[in-house]
């Protein structure tokens, strides 16, 4: 396995596409071997009002496979310098597998990305220089300090003198790690060691920030705290962020994500999402066989409305769409809408 730091670069064959000599990798399963098949368009996206181009993270029919399962269908996406592009989905959506791809830490099946103009395919070692990352699980070093871990990742970042003790001294303040300066890693609680993790990915000024689950842990005052960091710190960054935290995630995003069982579902800003989404809510009404042929009269929908979701706004659609869950009323079923659209239901209630 190389090195994170300092591994080989990844190269291409003659006809352009990623060599996986170096890497070990299963061979790709027939679900796997046609990217296309098993793509399906993301059901939203606004797009950005500039491309990315030398600025940014432009991500290319990214595609990942663990042995026969397809952990990332070939995803296309665009996050912007100067925002922070929140990367939303449940447990094994495929967030953590995208981040390690565009950090160098695995390599894609297929497709590429490139950030900052450079792709990853050919040019990690270049990116790497403005690259900062705080992976979901701590990558810190037990016996060394909060002070040390920054000067290592400072140094690496070509710091030196003045400039590293000035950026150190800050990024404790921020992260309020100053009475922990000299603990060892190893003795610091979960929170804190997020914070330290945190604090690393920013040093140097790194230009593209990737932020698996910082806030995991957190006590409420200190994830504050950090949403204030990473606001202030979001101006010339690229940030790209992952969070369980929806108030977060609408906080601090400029632009949303949401991933589902490894496909890109939507992507947008919040205002766009809730709008897109509606407020939360969708009516499904199905049929009992035995019902009379006629639809169900609208005071009988507005009825089953009221008594199920009474804050939801008269003047949303009502579609036909089979239900799932069943509830007691007569001739009509009122549930929540289906699995993938539940997903949206969820966040675009609690983005309001
Ligand atoms: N090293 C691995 N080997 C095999 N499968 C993996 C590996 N890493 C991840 N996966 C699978 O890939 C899928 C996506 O996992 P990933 O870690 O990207 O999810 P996630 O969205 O980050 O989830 P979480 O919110 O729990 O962090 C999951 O089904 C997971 O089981
Ligand atoms: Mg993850």
């Amino acid at each position: 396995m190389p090195s994170y730091w300092c591994g080989a670069v990844v190269g291409t064959d003659a006809d352009g596409d990623l060599s996986l000599d170096s890497m070990s990798l299963a061979p790709l399963s027939a679900a796997s071997a046609s990217p296309a098949e098993t793509s399906e368009a993301p059901l939203a996206v606004e797009p950005l009002a500039t491309p990315v181009t030398t600025r940014g993270v432009a991500v290319k029919r990214l595609y990942k496979t663990w042995g026969k399962r397809v952990a990332v269908h070939p995803m296309d996406l665009e996050m912007a310098p100067g925002q922070v592009t929140g990367l939303l989905g449940a447990n094994g959506a495929g967030k953590t597998t995208t981040i390690s791809m565009l950090t160098g830490l695995i390599p894609p099946t297929s497709g590429t990305a490139t950030i900052d103009g450079l792709s990853i395919r050919t040019q990690m070692r270049a990116i790497r220089l403005s690259l900062g990352v705080c992976t979901q699980l701590n990558t810190i070093f037990g016996p060394l300090t909060p002070v040390q871990h920054l000067e290592l990742y400072g140094r690496l970042k070509g710091l030196s003198g003045t400039r590293l003790a000035t950026a150190i001294e800050q990024l404790l303040t921020y992260v309020m790690l100053q009475e922990k300066r000299l603990t060892a890693a190893c003795n610091l609680s979960g929170g804190q060691k997020r914070k330290l993790c945190l604090a690393i990915s920013l040093i140097g000024n790194a230009r593209t920030v990737f932020l698996d689950e910082p806030t995991s842990g957190m006590d409420p005052h200190s994830r504050r705290s950090i949403w204030a960091l990473l606001r202030e710190q979001r101006e010339g960054r690229t940030i790209v962020l992952t969070t369980h935290f929806l108030d977060e995630a609408e906080i601090l995003s400029d632009r949303i994500a949401i991933m589902a069982e490894g496909r890109l579902r939507c992507l947008g800003s919040p205002l766009f999402l809730k709008d897109y989404f509606g407020t939360g809510y969708s009516l499904s009404l199905t049929k009992q066989p035995s019902a009379a042929p006629s639809a169900a009269p609208p005071s009988t929908r507005r009825r089953c409305l009221s008594g199920h979701a009474p804050s939801c706004p008269r003047q949303r659609s009502l579609t036909r769409r089979a239900s799932r869950r069943p509830c007691a009323c007569p001739a009509t079923t009122c549930s929540r809408s289906s699995a993938s659209s539940q997903t949206s239901s969820r966040s675009s209630a609690r983005l309001v």
